[in-house]
């Protein structure tokens, strides 16, 4: 396998403790998960949403697993990196992306990137108690403009951050427009954190096209002005992709929709050819993986229909592995009784065939 690393970027409602678990046991290439992020941690001890499976030991793996936290709060950040590090998590990464208004509104998420001097209080207040406690960040290029991030960089550059990663859009676009892949390379020469590239990558030719613009001709020095009080690394990537100036790739929609996409992109840079009749044992795969999520779910629930919604949030990714993404989608949405729900999986399995994503 390479060596290149690959981690399941956090989905709030989707990407839960039964959702990692299912997900390892049926496939593989994902290096490192995140939780979605917890909020109101209050207490200084035992903060009643950290007790529960999503972030106990015992349910999770605490060497692949980091806890992500939505705060700008100096205090609870380290409220919560205590608690985690006395579970036994090695790093705690804040939630420095979302893009959603009531949470932007509030300078939170990405809405906090317009704000450099918040940033710098935050991190001084968080890393002057932290300790060997890793204490990573995810962000955006900014919320208003993609130029905000100029400001941060030398702010995180103050600090030994574990590990940075950017989506490269602004919070403004939620989703829409493509991610600017050209601007994240533009900025890799400036941060001295492990930096992890995220955003679009839906297949093995999205992921080899970004890897390229990325990779391919980071000899040449960047064109933009370097930011002030800090210089362009000396350490200048060639086309090497385990090169040192990226860590790695978070994948995000395009993993939900295809889960084999990790195994693919390590197969793809081992050069393994797939084996044959690879389309027959793939559906097989994937049946048996959205079964066992939904009668883990299931069970956890105590057989309530309240799993739908989250198996719902699940197909309005997964449609997109199949032919006719619209026809299942219409089918699978309206759905609120289980036996519905199983009746319209097997008619899935059974009348559509994968298509290939690219
Ligand atoms: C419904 C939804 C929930 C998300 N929840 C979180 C979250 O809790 N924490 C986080 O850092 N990112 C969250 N994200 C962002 C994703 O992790 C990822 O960064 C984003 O989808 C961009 O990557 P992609 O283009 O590969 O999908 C969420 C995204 C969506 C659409």
């Amino acid at each position: 396998m390479s060596e290149v690393l690959l981690s399941l970027g956090p989905f709030q409602g989707i990407t839960d403790a039964p959702f990692r678990n299912v997900f390892k046991r049926h496939f593989g290439g994902i290096d490192k998960f995140y939780t979605p992020f917890f909020t109101g941690i209050h207490k200084e001890e035992n903060a009643k949403n950290l007790q529960g499976e999503e972030i106990d030991p015992r349910c999770n793996d605490v060497n692949t697993l980091t806890p992500q936290i939505l705060s700008t709060d100096a205090e609870e950040i380290l409220r919560f990196a205590k608690q985690c590090k006395e579970l036994g998590y090695k790093e705690i990464n804040l939630n420095m992306g979302c893009p959603f208004p009531r949470v932007a509104n509030k300078k939170r998420g990405s809405g906090l990137l317009p704000y450099p001097d918040k940033v710098e209080t935050m991190l001084e207040g968080v890393f002057e108690h932290i300790g060997d406690m890793k204490f990573s960040v995810k962000c955006r290029l900014g919320y208003f403009s993609p130029e905000e991030i100029d400001a941060i960089i030398p702010i995180f550059n103050r600090f030994p951050l574990s590990e940075l990663i950017i989506h490269p859009r602004i919070g403004k676009q939620l989703y829409k427009g493509e991610a600017d892949v050209e601007r994240f390379k533009s900025l890799i020469p400036y941060i001295n954190a492990p930096l992890v590239y995220n955003g679009d990558i839906f297949s093995v030719e999205s992921y080899e096209r970004i890897r390229g613009v990325i990779c391919g001709g980071l000899r040449v020095k960047p064109a933009m002005t370097p930011i002030e009080e800090t210089s362009p690394k000396s350490v200048i990537a060639g086309e090497d992709p385990q090169s040192p100036a990226l860590k790695g790739y978070m994948l995000g929609r395009g993993i939900l929709a295809n889960p084999f996409l990790a195994e693919d992109i390590k197969t793809l840079d081992c050069f393994v050819v797939p084996p044959r009749n690879d389309a027959k044992r793939r559906i097989e795969r994937l049946h048996t993986y959205v079964l066992d999520l939904y009668e883990d779910r299931l069970h956890h629930a105590g057989g309530s229909p309240k799993v739908l919604g989250r198996m719902k949030e699940l197909w309005s990714y997964l449609m997109y592995s199949f032919d006719e993404p619209q026809d299942i989608w219409r089918k699978i949405k309206k759905i609120n009784a289980l036996k519905e729900y199983e009746e319209a999986v097997e008619t899935v399995f059974r009348s559509h065939t994968l298509r290939r994503i690219t």
